[in-house]
């Protein structure tokens, strides 16, 4: 078990270093979702309440020229001072003397803010590369270190990892305590029956998350995009819909292995082209026409698979969500899932996480991971060295 930050007794005039997640989407100089920046408050709160001095470090996309410079986390001071509706110190550099003296010039219960760690890349990838010089800079500016950045905790970088191996003190935030608690209870100890939902468009990116969902579910459900590398393991015709030709044996041997488990989508919404526009039904996807959606099929099959789920998980969207004529398959199956009684329900994955929201459903979801990359390592069962670093109780 991790230490947890209310395990840290007396936070009272500490310095303590605290790594989130704040890549957050930003245009033309705006938040645009501040879902993570949200998800980070009850941390940030509980060392204001209990007299702590609070250093945010977090990255902001990826930095590899001088020009990236503009990828400043100015924005997301704004935001985190108005959902705090307190002053956020933001301090325009990563290190030196300007950075020092504003540390120094905190009182009980501030919050700074430093800029993006990335912008260290451009200093042989400090950040990026964990190199030891920077990590160990970085914990001599704090007295306690905690890593709330679930998102980036399959990254080894010197803002998580550096900083936990150069202090006394670590613990994990409460984001992270609860998407471990969730995603955990997925991995070993599911209320069941427990149904996985897999989909997006690539099989090679979930190939271990499906291989570890097939291992633990008691159904595996496979949807569009996805289905498609499957279905050609199954002799039937695609069209021009996304596929991986390399991947057809491997699903072909899923097919074998797991034949009451799995669950493929056996209709679809397809049209002429990837563009928002009225799609066809049918059982299989005819030359020329792509795959886009889910049919009606389908989406009866899987809600009658939800009947009596005590566990559900749900990573990669059914269709093109993005395009109004293609998001019916998941908005159904979405509200299908929210309205099973007793269910725990859980959303891993950036894409499925964005669908969620732009379906209003987020409240209604048991819980909506704030990970992309690092939900999915979490589900293949990889150990995430951000996490790992941090002292047990
Ligand atoms: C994410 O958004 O998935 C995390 O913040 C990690 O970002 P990265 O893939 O650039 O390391």
């Amino acid at each position: 078990m991790k230490k947890t930050i209310s395990d840290i007794q007396n936070l009272e005039g500490k310095k303590v270093l605290l790594r989130n997640d704040f890549n957050v989407p930003i245009v033309d100089g705006k938040v645009v979702s501040d879902v993570r920046i949200r998800a980070a408050l009850p941390t940030i709160k509980h060392v204001i309440e209990n007299k702590g001095k609070v250093i945010i470090f977090s990255h902001l996309g990826r930095i590899k020229t001088e020009n990236d410079k503009s990828k400043t986390l100015k924005p997301v001071a704004d935001v985190l001072s108005q959902l705090l509706n307190q002053p956020v110190v933001f301090v325009l550099t990563t290190r030196g003397e300007d950075l020092e003296k504003a540390i120094d010039a905190m009182d009980n219960g501030d919050v700074l803010l430093v800029e993006n760690t990335r912008f260290e890349d451009l200093n042989d990838n400090a950040e990026s590369k964990n190199s030891e010089e920077l990590g160990k800079y970085w914990a001599s500016l704090g007295d306690v270190f905690i890593n709330d950045a679930f998102g980036t905790s399959h990254r080894s970088h010197a803002s998580n990892v550096g900083i936990a191996s150069n202090i006394e003190e670590t613990a994990v935030g409460f984001l992270i305590k609860k998407e471990l608690e969730f995603l955990g209870s997925v991995l070993d100890n599911p209320e069941r029956p427990m149904v996985a939902l897999l989909g997006g468009a690539k099989v090679s990116d979930k190939i271990e998350v499906i291989k570890s969902l097939l291992e633990k579910a008691d159904k595996v459900i496979i949807g569009t995009a996805m289905v498609y590398t499957f279905d050609l393991a199954r002799g039937k015709s695609i069209g021009n819909s996304l596929a991986e030709f390399d991947k057809v044996s491997l699903a072909k041997e899923l097919m074998e292995k797991y034949p009451d488990k799995l669950i493929l989508a056996e209709d679809s919404v397809y049209s002429p082209e990837y563009k928002d526009i009225e799609g066809a039904i049918g059982n299989e996807v005819p030359e020329g026409m792509i795959g886009m959606d889910v049919g009606p099929k389908t989406i009866a099959t899987v809600k009658e698979a939800l009947k009596g789920a005590k566990t559900v998980i749900w990573n990669g969207p059914f269709g093109v969500t993005e395009f109004e004529h293609f998001k019916n398959g998941s908005e159904e199956i979405a509200n299908a899932i929210v309205e099973i009684p007793g269910a725990t329900t859980i959303v891993g994955g950036g894409d499925s996480a964005a669908m969620v929201w732009k379906l209003g459903l987020q409240d209604k979801f048991t819980h909506i991971s704030t990970g992309g990359g690092a939900s999915m390592e979490f589900l293949e069962g990889k150990e995430l060295p951000g996490i790992a670093i941090i002292k047990n109780k």
